[in-house]
């Protein structure tokens, strides 16, 4: 199972991308595609279409478009489950001490990350992001651990 995660620009020029995958890499699950990139009005809007209508939708296309954006897709057993619990709730100021917007985000327009909620939606934005090409299979030397 895979996962689309995006830190948003918030994350980067904050300086919370190693903080972030370290969360990742601690929690057990694989690494398996990444990438600094600025995201186009193509993929802005494929990626929020679901967005489409909501009064926060043009805002959410700015803000994905304002500044640089760490892409990474996530491998493992349970892993969208498991990402979105590290993730927090959407509103930062409700999500929990202990997850990255919980620690980090006070609100709900800068929460600082992404992640695909469901395996539908996974399978629909990795492609925005990346080609399967970009997306490496290894194996963890701790997998027997976790
Ligand atoms: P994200 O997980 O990227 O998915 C949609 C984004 O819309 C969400 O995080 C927030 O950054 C943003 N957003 C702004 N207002 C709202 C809202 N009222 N409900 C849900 N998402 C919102």
């Amino acid at each position: 199972m895979r996962t689309l995660v995006l830190i948003k620009p918030d994350g980067v020029m904050r300086q919370k991308i190693g903080d972030i995958i370290t969360r990742f890499e601690n929690k057990g699950v694989t690494l398996i595609g990444l990438k600094l990139i600025s995201v186009n009005k193509e993929a802005a809007e494929k990626h929020y279409a679901v967005h489409k209508g909501k009064p926060f939708y043009d805002s959410l296309i700015t803000y994905i478009m304002s500044g640089p954006v760490v892409a990474m897709v996530l491998e493992g057993k349970d892993v969208i489950d498991i990402t979105r619990k590290l993730v927090g709730a959407t509103n930062g100021a409700k999500a929990e001490p202990g997850t990255i917007r919980g620690d980090f985000s006070s609100g709900i327009d800068f929460n600082l990350i992404h992640a695909s909620d469901s395996i539908e939606t996974a399978q629909y934005e990795i492609p925005i992001f990346f080609k399967e090409s970009e997306l490496i299979k290894y194996e963890r030397a701790d997998k027997n651990w976790l």
